[in-house]
């Protein structure tokens, strides 16, 4: 159970955060001020500590240099509105984040969750991992299936190493938020964590952007760029999509997991680098060294600990609890207190799920904008017949641009196929690549806000 300390005099507060944690299934402890809250620290570690700005006997700041495990325990400060300007003051200090009183409910949980939950390899009695089984999430990532389980004992077991660890599994399954995981639970988590999408970049760009460049290497290279080796220094780098990395510098990667060293291009100077490596595919690797995609040595260099993310149709009743949790979110962001149907569920749990997560979290927007009260399987339904592409139609006016058509085209083709892009780059005809830059180039398309959405974006 995650232990959660709070710090400050005000009773109100206390009693709120208090209470939240309690139903967070996290263990507390209370101080009032910071004497009494190093007596707490060192009877128990707190995973997250609620620090005031204003104590007794001076500022939550001095709670920093007062305690020394601030690599595995979040501080989260609490400031009036007075003092919100040493809340930025404790952000640069290493806070990993402020409230503002009265706290925000909603932010709270979310602080509270992304708190990354151990199950304990042994010992864990009956009532611990009741408990962790209620709770139904590890950090960000949510679920219960015994396959997610074994995940999390995977994840929770190579985080506080420095092993390079290889990410697969289909499209939409979670790569990139277990990828987040393995590095808050490591002792880089202070650090930055930064997502590159190797299919994403120009292959005229993608050496600039790792490696970086000295100012006039080429042709428009006005100044001296940080390339993402850099930048993520002493963090973790998770080089996403990795089979689509131009060959050439699939043999400039090898080298510096190597060596541990790098070159700015246009430089002789030799750069060490104290990056940990996150590699991740939607492709079976197998395959792609046999199509000359993936380098067969850079391959053994990043597999050395393989994890594969299961598809959502192996997790079972995972996808109700996924479903119920976006659902809520939705509601939340909108004051609203729409409810999913019986026959909903059943149809949710009855589809095969191509798109995984991120095909379910689109369902549930849409059927949420489609109902009024109850989601109902009627609402759910139309987007679940595996329509043929020919079934479906775009109404195009007389008149549009050819660019506009292109545009539609290609997020009617997206949505058609969940979001795997893959395979709507099959149906359009395109190379992935292709489709990158174009969904680059339109940009995201209209969608309503939630906080579920893929917040880490390079
Ligand atoms: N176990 C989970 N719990 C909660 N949300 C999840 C879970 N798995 C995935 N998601 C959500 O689903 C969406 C897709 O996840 P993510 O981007 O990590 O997938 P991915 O495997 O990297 O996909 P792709 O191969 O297309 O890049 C994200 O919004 C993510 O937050
Ligand atoms: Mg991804």
């Amino acid at each position: 159970m995650p232990h959660a300390l709070i710090v400050g005099d005000d009773i109100h507060t206390r009693e709120v955060i208090a209470a939240l944690c309690l139903a967070e299934n996290f263990s507390i402890a209370v101080a009032s001020g910071l004497r009494e809250s190093l007596v707490q620290v060192a009877s128990q570690r707190p995973d997250i500590a609620f620090v005031d700005l204003a104590l007794p006997e001076g500022s939550g700041l001095d709670f920093f240099s007062q305690i020394e495990s601030r690599k595995t325990t979040d501080i989260v400060l609490l400031a009036g509105d007075a003092t919100v300007e040493s809340a930025v003051e404790a952000l640069r200090m290493g806070a990993a984040d402020y409230l503002v009183k009265p706290v925000n409910f909603r932010r709270l949980q979310w602080l509270l969750g992304r708190v990354p939950r151990r199950f304990e390899r042994k010992g864990m009695s009956g009532m611990q991992r009741g408990a962790a089984a209620r709770v139904g999430h590890f950090g960000p990532m949510l679920g219960t299936a015994p396959v997610m389980r074994k995940l999390y004992h995977r994840i929770d077991r190579v985080a506080p190493t420095e092993a390079t660890v290889l990410l697969l599994g289909e499209s939409g399954t979670g790569k990139e938020i277990a990828a987040q995981t393995i590095h808050d639970l490591s002792l880089r988590r202070r650090q930055p964590f930064l997502p590159v999408n190797c299919g994403a970049i120009s292959p005229q760009l993608i050496e600039s952007e790792i490696f970086g460049h000295e100012k006039g290497s080429f042709t428009g290279a006005d100044r001296q760029h940080k390339g993402y080796f850099e930048r993520a220094n002493g963090g973790t780098l998770f080089l996403d999509e990795i089979t689509e990395m131009p060959l050439e510098l699939q043999v400039k990667l090898l080298r510096v997991l190597e060596t541990g060293a790098f070159m700015r291009i246009g430089s002789n100077l030799e750069l060490a680098t104290d990056v940990r490596i996150i590699a991740a595919s939607n492709r079976d690797p197998e395959e792609a060294i046999a199509d000359g995609r993936l380098r067969l040595d850079l391959y053994h260099r990043l597999n050395v600990f393989p994890l594969l993310i299961p598809p959502l149709r192996e997790r079972g009743t995972d996808v109700e609890l996924l479903a119920r949790f976006f659902l809520e979110d939705l509601n939340a962001m909108n004051q609203t207190a729409k409810v999913l149907s019986e026959e909903g569920v059943a149809s949710l749990a009855a589809y095969h799920w191509p798109g995984n997560v991120r095909e379910l979290r689109n369902y549930v927007q849409r059927a949420f904008i489609l109902s009024d009260q109850v989601i109902d399987a009627a609402a759910l339904a139309p987007a679940m017949t595996t329509q043929s592409p020919a079934g479906l139609a775009l109404a195009i006016p007389v008149g549009t641009s050819l660019a506009e058509v292109d545009r539609k085209l290609i997020f009617a083709t997206l949505e058609l196929c969940g979001g795997v892009k893959k395979r709507a780059a099959d149906i359009l005809g395109i190379s992935l690549k292709t489709l990158y830059n174009r969904l680059e180039e339109y940009g995201p398309p209209a969608v309503i806000q939630s906080p579920a959405q893929d917040r880490s974006q390079v």
